[in-house]
């Protein structure tokens, strides 16, 4: 029995860390899941234990929401108690939250090895910042899983490379196969009045809903397709205010609801004709879903979303957000899906993690 920490802290982590987890029990282990409380709301965390059969954690820090450094110190204020207590062997982290640059810098300073999961991504937009977590992480990281083959080339353009970076998949991946052909799409279209062809829109990135003018015109996009085709937004609660204040509320055709959980969104998601999102893991979701995507961003760190599956980016600009949208609709981009996105990812990090831990 070896002695790793996973740590997770908000919603994008769940789906990543549940087949790694999972996986890991399997081959006897009792890997020690620690949630860093970065995500509290129901709606963002608890519903996605239940629903993907992720274990308890031992421990909640409970650090919630603040200012990046306000949020980032008290996370690892708190890390840093817990891994002084405990002495892991290894930290696992997992995509580009705060949460994990958090750890991932106690943990170095610490001297204890970091495994990072979804290493490698790359928007080359330091206004972000989940950029600037991935950034960090993988330089500090000892341990390198990634999802697509670029992935490594940004690494070894950065120093990084050699016996640390292993190709494994994308976890986030085995946990949409796991439950794909459960998902009940007419439960769904009925439980949220879904009759006919219909879109969904998610939106949450600071650079889209806390600046006005992007706000405004996403949302102006956004009327232009719903007079076309009916959108449900599930909306993270930090997109609330600015949306509300660019109009997204008195839009007919759209309808926001609070977030939903994983199985309903992914059977929603799965349902839909045309997905628009700025989004990270939604442009790999709907790629192997075979739904047609718009990020509305500038770029992506995930490009292999739109060279080999169905997705575009259009930003902000609500011509080109109708004029994709039409496109999309009338002539469904056929998508491939990426290399290792198989379901297996979890299975080839554990086997990795295991040995060396
Ligand atoms: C975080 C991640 C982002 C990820 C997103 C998925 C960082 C820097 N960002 O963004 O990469 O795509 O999670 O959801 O880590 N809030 C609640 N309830 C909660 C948690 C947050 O209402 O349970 C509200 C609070 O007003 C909070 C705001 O959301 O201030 C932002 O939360 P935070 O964790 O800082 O970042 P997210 O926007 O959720």
């Amino acid at each position: 029995m070896t002695n790793q920490i996973h740590v997770v802290g908000a919603r994008p982590n769940f789906m990543k860390a549940a087949p790694v987890v999972s996986a890991l029990e399997k081959a006897g282990e009792r890997p020690l899941l620690v949630h860093t409380g970065q995500h509290y709301d129901r709606q963002l965390s608890q519903i996605f234990f239940d629903e993907l059969g992720l274990p308890e954690p031992e421990v909640n820090l409970g650090v919630g929401s603040g200012s990046h450094a306000t949020q980032t110190a008290a996370l690892m204020v708190a890390l840093e108690g817990l891994l002084i207590e405990k002495r892991p062997q290894r930290v696992v982290v997992y995509g580009d939250v705060n949460s994990t640059l958090a750890t991932a810098v106690v943990a170095a300073k610490l001297g204890i090895p970091v495994a990072h999961i979804e290493a490698g991504l790359r928007s080359f937009d330091r206004s972000m910042p989940e950029e600037i977590n991935r950034l960090v992480t993988d330089l500090l990281a000892d341990m390198h899983f990634t999802t697509s083959p670029e992935a490594e080339e940004h690494l070894a353009t950065e120093g990084i490379g050699g016996s640390s970076v292993h190709f494994v998949g994308n976890p986030m991946i085995d946990t949409l196969l796991r439950f794909r052909d459960r998902l009940d799409i007419e439960d769904v279209r009925e439980r949220y009045g879904l009759t006919g062809d219909y879109g969904v829109c998610t939106l949450h990135r600071p650079s889209n809903v806390d600046d006005l003018s992007r706000a405004g015109n996403i949302v102006e996009g956004l009327r232009r397709v719903a007079a076309k085709l009916p959108i449900l937004i599930p909306l993270h609660p930090r997109g609330r205010d600015g949306l509300t204040r660019a109009g997204v509320l008195d839009i007919e055709g759209i309808r926001v609801l609070e977030p939903i959980g994983y199985l309903d969104f992914v059977a929603v998601l799965s349902g839909a004709s045309l997905v628009l999102t700025d989004s990270g893991g939604i442009q790999e979701e709907t790629t192997v879903l075979g739904v047609p995507c718009l990020t509305l961003r500038d770029n992506t760190e995930r490009p292999i979303t739109v060279t080999m599956g169905t997705n575009r980016l259009v930003g902000d600009d609500p011509a080109l957000i109708e004029e994709a949208a039409l496109q999309s609709l009338a002539d469904p981009p056929a998508g491939l899906i990426p290399p290792l996105w198989d379901g297996e990812a979890g299975a080839r990090i554990a086997a990795i993690l295991l040995p060396l831990v």
